[in-house]
């Protein structure tokens, strides 16, 4: 036993209006209300997030957000600070998600101050790394994994790392109906616990948690969660229905 307490999340992405987040929230929290032996993540987007806070409250759920910035103020339109998160009792972030690196420009640097802000202030980061089908089939997972935790990780010590959460989300498993086989997931994060304890030393990176993302569903969450080194999974499209996620909760 690793002792790493299993962790699973929902990453709605750009999914549900505030009122369609309340309604899902009345529906899970029933459903999960037993499963006390995995920590429960959901992450809506910005303008529901106070909202779902407050109708989780008392419960085991926690609730992120899906980006900030690592100003703790400023000018900057359309921006949302690590000090407007805490105030509605957000306690994680996601930070890096392969959808923000492609779409909106999220570099390795910038990351690196997003985490070290974020444990700063005291919300936890989630840190997605990933590779493309292309680097996988030219032989080059490590190497990019290798470098986005080298870069995104800069700023931090071990003791820092065992309180975050990396979440390994290969791109071509993202949305495509393709999930990564047992074997790949594992070996891969194994790979990335490897790294992680050249870097940080072997008692840190045995205690950070690692997730698997990728076209995760209640079908195969079972055989992914038998995996040693793999400690629950960051979930998107399955998680939009409150009965899948929390199917996947409870591992299938
Ligand atoms: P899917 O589960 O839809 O493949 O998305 C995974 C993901 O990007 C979670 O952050």
């Amino acid at each position: 036993m690793s002792g790493r307490i299993p962790v699973i999340a929902g990453n709605w992405k750009m999914f549900k209006t505030n009122s369609e987040a309340g309604a899902y929230v009345a529906e899970l929290l029933p459903l999960v209300a037993d499963a006390d032996s995995v920590e429960i993540i959901i992450c809506p987007p910005f303008t529901s997030l106070a909202e779902v806070r407050r109708e989780t409250e008392g419960s085991r759920v926690r609730v992120a957000a899906q980006n900030v910035h690592f100003e703790p103020e400023g000018a900057f339109t359309g921006e949302i600070s690590l000090g407007m998160l805490r105030e509605i009792g957000i306690s994680d972030v996601i930070l890096g998600h392969s959808e923000r690196r492609q779409y909106f420009c999220e570099n390795d640097a910038d990351l690196a101050r997003k985490v070290s802000a974020a444990l700063g202030a005291g919300i936890r980061p989630i840190l997605c790394v990933g590779e493309s089908d292309q680097e996988r089939e030219s032989g080059r997972t490590g190497e990019k994994l290798g470098s986005q935790l080298r870069g995104g990780l800069a700023s931090i010590d071990g003791g820092q790392l065992a309180g975050m959460i990396v979440a390994y989300e290969p791109i071509w498993a993202i949305g495509t109906g393709k999930t990564a086989t047992p074997q790949i997931a594992q070996e891969t994060i194994s790979f990335i616990r490897g790294t992680l304890a050249q870097q940080f030393g072997a008692e840190a990176a045995a205690s950070v948690r690692i997730l698997y993302g990728g076209s995760v569903k209640p079908g195969n969450i079972s055989e992914l969660m038998t995996e040693p080194d793999i400690d629950g999974a960051l979930v998107g499209g399955a998680c939009l229905s409150a009965t899948d996620f929390a199917q996947i909760v409870k591992f299938g």
